[in-house]
């Protein structure tokens, strides 16, 4: 194709212009990564596109990120989800990633590529597929046989990157080798994925993100073999400890990123965005504990006293680890992680921080993407600490204004003796509790000349030839912002309570002899939001924006305009005097264009608008249409677990016969009983071992691996004998656990008759697979499934095992929705979570009461939603969260995760749009697989927001029963 210019316009659309992706080059050096030899303050979100099972959603996610003042998103490719079995990929359907990139290009996003191998990220394996346990040598090593999986993975992977690169006409900036590669360490492993991603057609630089405190490990990878281009460093300075939310206050360090090269930039690779929810405290918990107050504190303290210029928040969305992508050991179905986006694609507090922080970072980019420490103003008050850094060209100052006692929730006041590129001044400063605020001095803004400010600049743009700047500081605190001219200005004062005063400084030092200039000085407390517009005074107009924070994150900076109002603006474009702006609202509300433009379209549709005072358009969006959800009514039940019934036909089960295995831990059966030996990797897993009775046994005595979170249930010619937990991560650790997920069953007298075959059936839940953080194959290659067992009474006679797990185990019979969504209950190998399934024998009515084993129930609903309107719908388990069973959660087939008392404190479950057919039928299917009787929770759904806007979502290819 030649690079031709494509215009299209229509009144209610902009202008498209279609051009051939132009190539550009990446470098970098010690103060930054540049881009074309432009300086670039990296503003990176991580986000997983396999936690977000629907491909139009993550164009949603994505503008969001964009609209939150973000430039790059970081992403994670997870092996494990792309490949069943060794040699077996899919990049199709919800693991299309060459859509996945180019929609990150098209929401304007650089993209920090980082396909492992190894990914850790709390998704089960740490991103390893589990047939990897079955491949002979250390894992994170360069023994043969990983280095061949992993070299395959990458073939896969590497070229799908590569050609989305930006030296490419792509937007993928950097590459991310291996994950915080800090124990056990192969330096020779580490230099081969690097060589691989090379041949592969990589040619951006290469990276890593360390672990915290990266200088304490054996290598930083900054030098030496194996080492990256741009060594990053991941910092989670308030901890993982969500319960403890209002009481925690930076027990992981200061989480200051550290330079480990000095010709590269300062590389926040992940910093705490967020928390994974160890100790069962709830999302909202983590929200809060990594919430407006942490980041104004440490993502400042690290902008300015670590000087990083290149960061990446760990997560920006966390979503949801539908199917069996949970690792078990830290993680329940939900990976909201708090983040400033939920999982429900909502956004947060958190998130209006984000987009102040980011405003600065955006607009001042030029200028602070290069400095060096310097003198810091001297303060009055010893309560409050001054740090400093500067643009070596421009002298332009950032000074983070804090407490000096990091921890201080005091509110203090002092003055600043501030020697500022344009003169020295005594600027006053309040630190309200544990607040941090970046000032700014001798900054060109725009057209104008800040000389200093103690509210922090959040944005500004050009706009119809004048610029428009909004501050901001804490709502009730005293406000002065210093401007230079070479006259004395107009100052009018539209709304708000500014005072001005002019003074000239005829002996300016740098400036020729007789030449006058002068300062304007506004005072004013920050409430609400004030205007003031300056013109005249040898300069373009200036309409200073003054407000609150709150006032602030009313602000959207896109493209070429301000825009003031909605809940999100995605994206917008000035044409023809035309501003187009495509904008989220949750209500009817007034929204204010400010740009060089007379007229407003909004999501297509023309708005009525009106010239203000402060020379912007004023109009009015409409907002969204009530909804109503329907109750879910016309269930219909079954109970299964046929395979506890001694007659039940095993045959076309796998004989576990191998007796030798890949597994570190060596079992205490005959025969190896590891699922994963047999191929089957994911979900639950029913085991048959008949043996001939002796007529004297009286107790079952087992060990079963299933990961934090799981059980296992036991049965002998069906009887139900009991459950026990299983064994987790840490029995693999040194002193290795003998006795991991033990179980021990009494057999009640005449169930087993002598010289009779006994039947015993053991459905072993597997939560997923340990991560490999340590580079450890005891934790990795940890096994699941049973490790022990013995009967006691038994004679010689061998059990004989069959094993069930998942249909086709490594060869998927569902292609379409992957190797994670399925394990092997009965009804899912028969198809009961389908859409489709023919359940009109199935008793009516929903499973009011369960007894021991798999009772399943299925409805299906009608959704019709308003056209047009973004609603995130949740599955809701009423009441507290039910104990002694669990329930997999299907929807159009598609398991959505997993509720119950064992797992964690979830009771909303996301079904998110693509998945969940806004306009159409759905098909709701529940496995309830209880260890006791019970009653299960009712469930409803919920709409958890609703947006006039969204993206056009279309429904997930979603195969029926046949
Ligand atoms: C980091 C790791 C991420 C994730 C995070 C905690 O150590 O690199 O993958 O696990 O911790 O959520």
């Amino acid at each position: 194709m030649t690079a031709s210019l494509a215009l299209a316009v229509s009144p209610l659309s902009p202008p498209t212009t279609a051009v051939a992706a132009p190539r550009h080059r990446v470098t970098y050096d010690h103060y930054s990564v540049s881009i074309d030899g432009q300086r670039v303050l990296l503003r990176s979100a991580e986000f997983h596109y396999f936690r977000l099972p629907s491909p139009d959603l993550w164009r949603d996610v994505l503008e969001k990120y964009k609209a939150a003042g973000f430039n790059a998103v970081s992403m994670y490719f997870d092996w494990a989800y792309h490949s069943p079995k060794p040699g077996v990929y899919d990049f199709t359907g919800v693991r299309d990633v060459d859509r996945l990139l180019t929609i990150a290009q098209q929401a304007g996003l650089y993209v920090i590529a980082r396909p492992g191998p190894y990914i850790n990220a709390e998704t089960t394996g740490g991103g390893f597929p589990a047939w990897l346990k079955n491949v002979p040598g250390r894992a994170r090593s360069s023994a043969p046989g990983y280095t061949a999986a992993y070299r395959d993975w990458l073939g896969h992977i590497d070229p799908i990157i590569a050609r989305h690169q930006i030296t490419r006409g792509g937007s993928v900036i950097l590459y991310n080798v291996e994950n915080e590669y800090a124990a056990a360490t192969d330096a020779a492993y580490m230099e081969d994925v690097q060589k691989k991603a090379r041949a592969d057609g990589i040619d951006v630089p290469t990276m890593t993100n360390d672990c915290c405190d990266a200088a304490s490990w054996t290598s930083t990878w900054a030098s030496g073999q194996g080492a990256v281009q741009i060594p990053g460093v991941d910092d989670y300075p308030q901890s993982f400890d969500c319960p403890n939310a209002d009481t925690t206050w930076g027990p992981w360090g200061a989480g200051l990123t550290e330079r480990l090269r000095e010709d590269s930039p300062v590389f926040a690779a992940e910093y705490q965005g967020g928390s994974i929810d160890s100790y069962n405290g709830g999302y909202d918990k983590c929200r809060e504990l990594t919430g407006p107050a942490f980041m104004k504190f440490f993502y400042k303290s690290n902008l300015i006293e670590a000087g990083a210029t290149a960061f990446n928040y760990y997560m920006g969305f966390g979503g949801t680890n539908w199917g069996w992508l949970a690792q078990p050991n830290d993680v329940y179905t939900s990976y909201d992680y708090g983040s400033a986006i939920t999982e429900n694609r909502t956004l947060t507090a958190k998130y209006d921080e984000f987009k102040r922080q980011n405003g600065l970072l955006a607009t001042t980019a030029p200028v602070l993407a290069e400095t060096d420490p310097v003198t810091a103003p001297a303060s009055s008050d010893q309560a409050i600490e001054t740090v400093a850094r500067a643009n070596p060209d421009t002298h332009t100052q950032f000074v983070l204004v804090r407490h000096s006692d990091h921890a201080a929730t005091t509110d203090d006041s002092a003055t600043l003796d501030w020697t500022t590129p344009d003169g020295r001044y005594q600027v006053p400063v309040r630190v309200k509790g544990r607040d941090a605020k970046v000032l700014i001095a001798g900054y060109d803004l725009g057209g104008q000349r800040l000389v200093w400010s103690n509210s922090e600049l959040m944005t500004h743009v050009e706009a119809g030839g004048r610029d428009v700047a909004v501050l901001y500081g804490t709502d009730g605190t005293q406000g002065s912002t210093v401007l230079r001219y070479s006259s004395r200005p107009t100052v009018q004062v539209l709304s708000g309570s500014v005072k001005s005063s002019y003074s000239p400084r005829p002996t300016d030092p740098g400036l020729p002899p007789g030449s006058s200039t002068g300062d304007l000085r506004l005072d004013y407390t920050h409430s609400g939001l004030a205007r003031v517009l300056i013109s005249g005074g040898g300069r373009r107009p200036l309409l200073l924006l003054l407000g609150t924070d709150a006032e602030a994150a009313r602000f959207w900076q896109a493209g070429p305009v301000l825009v003031r109002g909605t809940s999100l603006v995605r994206s917008a474009t000035v044409a023809g005097g035309t501003a187009y702006v495509r904008a989220d609202t949750a209500k009817a509300e007034d929204v204010e264009v400010f740009g060089d433009a007379r007229r407003l379209v909004v999501n297509g549709s023309p708005v009525r608008t009106r010239p203000t005072t402060s020379g912007s358009l004023l109009g009015t969006l409409p907002g969204p249409k009530a909804v109503h959800l329907p109750a879910l009514t016309g269930w219909r039940s079954k109970a299964e677990s046929p395979e506890a019934q001694p007659a039940f036909d095993d045959s076309s089960w796998t004989a576990a016969t191998k007796t030798t295995t890949e597994s570190p831990l060596k079992p205490k059966t005959p025969t190896v009983l590891y699922a994963d030996d047999y191929g089957y990797h994911y979900g639950d897993v029913w085991y048959r071992g008949r043996f001939t009775a002796t007529g004297a046994e009286t107790r079952v005595s087992l060990n079963a691996f299933t990961g934090k979170r799981g059980s296992y249930l036991v049965w002998l010619n069906g009887r139900y004998l009991g459950s026990a937990a299983g064994g987790v991560e840490a029995d693999a650790d040194a002193p290795v656990n003998p006795d991991p997920g033990r179980g021990d069953f009494t057999i009640p007298a005449g169930l087993v008759k002598a010289g009779q075959q006994a039947v015993l059936s053991v459905l072993v839940e597997n939560q997923g697979h340990n991560d490999d953080w340590t580079a450890d194959d005891n934790r990795f290659k940890q096994p699941r499934g049973l490790y022990a067992v013995s009967v006691t009474g038994a004679g010689d006679a061998p059990i004989s095992w069959r094993i069930q797990g998942a249909r086709g185990g490594e060869n998927l019979t569902d292609r379409t929705r992957g190797p994670l969504n399925n394990g092997g209950l009965y009804g899912e190998r028969a198809g009961w979570h389908l859409p489709g399934y023919p359940d009109g024998s199935w008793t009516a009515g929903a499973a009011t009461t369960v007894t021991p084993g798999v009772t399943w129930q299925r409805t299906s609903f009608r959704l019709d939603l308003p056209q047009g309107q973004d609603v995130p719908i949740a599955l809701r388990f009423g009441g507290p969260v039910g104990q002694g069973y669990r329930v997999q959660i299907f929807l159009n087939g598609w398991n959505l995760g997993q509720y119950g008392g064992d797992i964690g404190p979830q009771t909303d479950f996301t079904l998110p749009a693509g998945l969940l057919r806004g306009h159409g039928r759905n098909t709701l299917a529940l496995a309830i697989v209880a260890r006791a009787d019970a009653t299960p929770a009712p469930v409803s759904l919920v709409a958890l927001d609703d947006e006039r806007g969204g993206v056009p979502v279309s429904d997930v290819p979603s195969p029926s029963f046949r």
